[in-house]
């Protein structure tokens, strides 16, 4: 049976130019995507622009341009972001297109035949510079706080859909469908919000009189609809609803991808409108954080607002795409920072991996004539290197489940990281300088096809680079599903060609030198010996699970890799300062030969070492990159 996948991404407003956070939603889909494509799935992939509404008017009229002028230059700019980011949408839908238009009339008709869109007088305090109502708690004195005059009270026909019959029916599907909202935390969170009180209907129009730029209804032509009501309905139009063959294929395997801000419409008013229609429900609702800088939204006055062009322009766009999945983990937020970009890219692309390929096609050139050479049967450790396979087809299967790639690209870097210890453990060199030359061979071949395989598994995250890496062990091509067999004997290496590079890391802004004022600090403790320091066992563990301990505000209970095959489970004092989400995942350092003690019961087998800043915050002491597992810290 076929398999298929349809991925959304939002359709983006045009008031304003693309940035970091609009690139990150489309990159994501992007890779989930291509992940799907590689496990053998047909795929579908949306994307596009929101076009109607006032603020748009009111950005093109700031612009000296006409509404359509704008929109077409901003939808541009979105559009032509796409290749840039070596994204590969399927489609991409303007609310403006008569293909959209025509779906939301049919839609509201029929909603209005069956009488789930009803007309209401609806009065409150407008501002006709922001051309907006105001809610009396928005108003500072009486006033628009942007215009400093009293907004007038005007009383106008509304038409609404009625979202209030489908309160009950929405919470009992969620609660029925665990993964309809996904991670967990938003769902809950729309689940409060549909358990706090009675839901409202949904205004859904405007007099044209006042707002023109929007689609006319079709049963009352002084009215126009925009924005959710609008733009939701894009997910179906791109399709070709309701006869399109895209839609009968597509449709029934919907999942969409946004950030958290607009959980709300796309968790409570889509699924009521898509029942009232009579659609099926999409899938899943796949929410993920938001990007920061310096743990604050992105700001055009402080001048924080990041363009995702200038990045590519100076890293290459697949290390930025690396970066962006591995430093975001679904459902957290993720502070931006060019330093860690750099970071990133140093040591897992290019001291890790890049080295990793430079090694083996250095070695293939020197021990081998530059040819891939024919295993003699199974390579030393044959074991490990079976198991590192399975890592990387379990990390695939796993994303097309649970839609994170943070752990995805974990595990390939871990992958790489195991095969850079081996080749040093296995020493081909000696090998080599020893005359065994089939164990050469063997571990050569071994090396090549991991590289095809890590190529493969990789492509969805950086696609250019994995044809390079695929090109330097003699593959011109990849396929479209995986094939761990795809790398065989005969292939000319490139040993020359390196396929990443290191940066400096970036100077931080030259700040106005501020009169130091230093914070006091604790009396530093007596002198010890190098003997007592010694004593101390610091390791590194990876957080598995983590939970908040019942009845107390401060602990978190977890369950760590230690690097031993039963790990162990600490209880730590962290819960005002991180949430477990925010913990699984994350490498430590702990100490590990405290002696164990109990904590509301629980016991403790060590402790979390974080760094204690102003005013009380902690600050969990993290390797700079990832290591592996019970290595000590000294
Ligand atoms: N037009 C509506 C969506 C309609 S969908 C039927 C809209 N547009 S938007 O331009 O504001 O886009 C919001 C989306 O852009 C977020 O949900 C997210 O996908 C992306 N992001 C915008 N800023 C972001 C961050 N700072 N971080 C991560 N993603 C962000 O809402």
């Amino acid at each position: 049976m076929t398999k298929r996948a349809y991925f959304t991404t939002p359709i983006y407003y045009v008031n304003g130019s693309p940035h970091i956070g609009h690139a990150y939603t489309s990159v994501l889909v992007d890779m989930l995507s291509r992940y799907h494509k590689l496990l053998g799935y047909e795929t579908w992939f949306l994307t596009g622009t929101d076009e109607h509404g006032d603020k748009v008017m009111r950005s093109a009229e700031k612009q000296g341009m006409t509404t359509t002028a704008f929109v077409d230059q901003i939808s541009g700019e979105f559009r032509a972001l796409l290749p840039q980011l070596h994204i590969a949408n399927d489609d991409f839908i303007r609310t403006t297109e008569e293909r959209h238009k025509k779906v939301v009339r049919q839609v509201m008709q029929n909603l209005y035949d069956k009488g789930e869109i009803y007309s209401a007088q609806y009065g409150g305090r407008y501002c006709f510079g922001c051309e907006r109502f105001y809610t009396d708690k928005e108003l500072v004195d009486g006033k628009c706080p942007d215009h400093d005059t009293e907004p007038e009270w005007i009383e106008e026909t509304n038409y609404y859909f009625r979202m209030s019959n489908y309160q009950d029916w929405l919470i009992s599907h969620i609660k029925g469908h665990p993964d309809f909202i996904r991670p967990e935390k938003f769902r809950n969170k729309a689940l409060s919000f549909l358990e706090a009180e009675p839901l409202k209907d949904l205004s859904i129009s405007r007099p044209a009189s006042r707002l023109s730029w929007g689609i006319p209804l079709p049963f009352d032509e002084k009215h126009v609809t925009y924005v959710w009501f609008d733009a939701l309905l894009n997910y179906c139009s791109a399709l070709g609803y309701p006869d399109g063959e895209l839609f009968q294929n597509f449709w029934p395997e919907a999942q969409h991808i946004t950030a958290k801000d607009i959980l709300i419409p796309h968790g409570i008013y889509w699924p009521c409108m898509l029942k009232a229609a009579g659609i099926p429900l999409y899938n899943h609702l796949n929410v993920h954080g938001y990007w920061q800088v310096d743990a604050a939204k992105m700001s055009k006055s402080r001048g924080t607002v990041i363009n995702p062009l200038d990045l590519v322009q100076k890293y290459g766009v697949d290390a930025f795409r690396y970066y962006l999945a591995r430093e975001m983990r679904l459902g957290n937020d993720a502070d931006f920072s060019e330093v860690a970009l750099v970071n990133c890219i140093n040591s897992e692309l290019n001291d890790d991996l890049g080295n990793f390929v430079k090694r083996i096609t250095g070695m293939v050139a020197k021990y081998c004539d530059g040819i891939v050479p024919a295993p003699n049967g199974p390579a030393p450790d044959q074991e490990l290197l079976d198991g590192l396979e399975r890592k990387i087809m379990d990390a695939l299967q796993r994303c097309a489940q649970e839609i994170d790639l943070h752990p995805v690209v974990e595990s390939l870097i871990e992958v790489v990281r195991s095969m850079n210890k081996y080749i040093t453990d296995q020493a081909p060199w000696t090998k080599y300088k020893n005359g065994d030359t089939a164990t050469v061979n063997g571990l050569m071949y071994a090396s090549a096809r991991m590289i095809g395989l890590l190529a493969q598994a990789l492509q969805p995250v950086m696609p250019e680079k994995s044809l390079e890496m695929l090109a330097l062990i003699g593959i011109p091509e990849r396929p479209v599903e995986i094939d761990p067999d795809l790398v065989k004997p005969g292939g000319k290496v490139n040993s020359e060609r390196a396929l990443f590079q290191k940066y400096e890391a970036p100077a931080l802004e030259d700040a106005e030198p501020a009169a130091e004022v230093r914070p006091e600090i604790t009396p530093f403790r007596d002198e010890i010996e190098f003997d007592d320091f010694m004593k101390l066992d610091l390791r590194t563990a990876t957080v598995k699970t983590a939970e908040r301990v019942p009845k107390s505000d401060k602990l978190l209970r977890m369950d760590m890799d230690d690097g031993t095959p039963e790990g162990r489970q600490i209880v730590a004092g962290i819960a005002k300062h991180y949430t477990p989400e925010e913990m699984v995942g994350r490498q430590v350092v702990i100490v590990a030969n405290l002696k164990p003690r109990k904590l509301m019961g629980l016991l403790s087998q060590g402790m979390v070492l974080c760094a204690h800043g102003e005013g009380g915050a902690i600050r969990l002491l993290t390797p700079e990159a990832v290591v592996m597992n019970g290595g000590s810290v000294s």
